[in-house]
């Protein structure tokens, strides 16, 4: 067991795991919390724009496929709050802080759902660029935030292969639908980019967290391989990027592309995106519509208990 900063700083060097129980930085935990918190929010906000489209899906299939992602979303927000109780932190006060608006959660849920190939958009896209983010996460120092990437990462991939399906099938459609699966990757692609966070240059994070060994890559990094990857699944079904300076770089091996518009990143950020209300309101309404099954699970484990005893 690590009791000392010493140790701590050995352990993280030597790619072993801290444990909850191990002695650890108080910067390390609280980024954990912070981090780990955000993630969870974003796992649960992430389900109202699409839990929106489930009875609007166009066929049974369809239904079934976008119910099972959004409660694959909803599992990956338990993990993660569970995975963050572990750091000493009560769930209901981080829940709190997600309802009043205080904390944090990604802001690509601010953006409106407006059509179904937007679904198809967000799958191949956000959890595109999720599974970016978080593979290396499995990799990350904290055991139990490591362990839960796991299998999100694995469901990840299950939703970004359904998103790019409903692309594939929309582009084999008529002209209107061809148009609809083009108008939404042009909504969608710059606000996928922008959630892999601010520039290197300006990201306040990255170089603590590298050496701690929560994060592996720079935002920049991250971002450019999203780029990389998603460039040629376009070409692929016959959809143009939205940005007119993405060229192929031969000399660098990686595509150039246009400068993201951060004043829109941090205005969304700040709560003034499309959304940011009608989410946070959604939420707080579907807490509050909730209260009574949580106290029957509540009674109901109690009642449990006293007939086993
Ligand atoms: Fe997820
Ligand atoms: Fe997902």
């Amino acid at each position: 067991m690590i009791r000392t900063l010493e140790q701590f700083d050995a352990y993280v060097a030597a790619e072993k795991k801290i444990e909850p129980k191990d002695w650890m930085p108080d910067g390390y935990r609280k980024t954990l919390i912070r981090q780990i918190s955000q993630h969870a929010h974003s796992e649960v906000v992430g389900m109202l724009p699409e839990g929106n489209w489930i009875t609007r899906a166009p066929s049974l299939q369809r239904k079934a496929i976008l119910l099972a992602k959004v409660q694959d979303e909803a599992g990956h927000g338990l993990y993660l709050y569970s995975a963050a109780e572990t750091l000493g932190v009560e769930r209901a006060d981080l829940i709190d802080d997600l309802l009043s608006g205080k904390a944090k959660y990604s802001s690509i849920f601010n953006y409106p759902v407006l059509t179904w190939a937007d679904i198809g958009a967000i799958g191949w896209l956000v959890d595109g660029a999720a599974i970016m983010n978080q593979v290396p996460l499995c990799r990350c120092s904290y055991g139990p935030y490591s362990r839960s990437m796991i299998r999100v990462c694995k469901e990840e991939s299950f939703h970004q292969r359904q998103g790019y399906s409903i692309m594939v099938e929309l582009m084999k459609g008529n002209e209107a639908q061809r148009e609809m699966a083009q108008d939404a990757l042009n909504r969608w692609w710059w606000p996928s980019l922008m959630m892999f966070g601010p520039s290197d240059k300006d990201s306040e994070h990255s170089s603590q967290n590298m050496t701690w060994k929560i994060k592996r890559f720079t935002n920049d990094e991250l971002r450019q391989r999203m780029v990389d990857m998603t460039v040629p699944q376009a070409e692929c079904i016959g959809l143009k990027m939205p940005d007119k300076d993405l060229k192929w770089n031969e000399e660098t091996g990686h595509h150039d592309f246009g400068e993201i518009n951060w004043d829109e990143f941090y205005n969304v950020l700040a709560g003034n995106g499309p959304c940011n209300k009608e989410r946070l309101a959604v939420r707080n309404k579907a807490h509050h519509d909730g209260a009574w099954v949580r106290e029957a699970a509540v009674a109901y484990a109690k009642k449990n208990q006293k007939i086993r005893a």
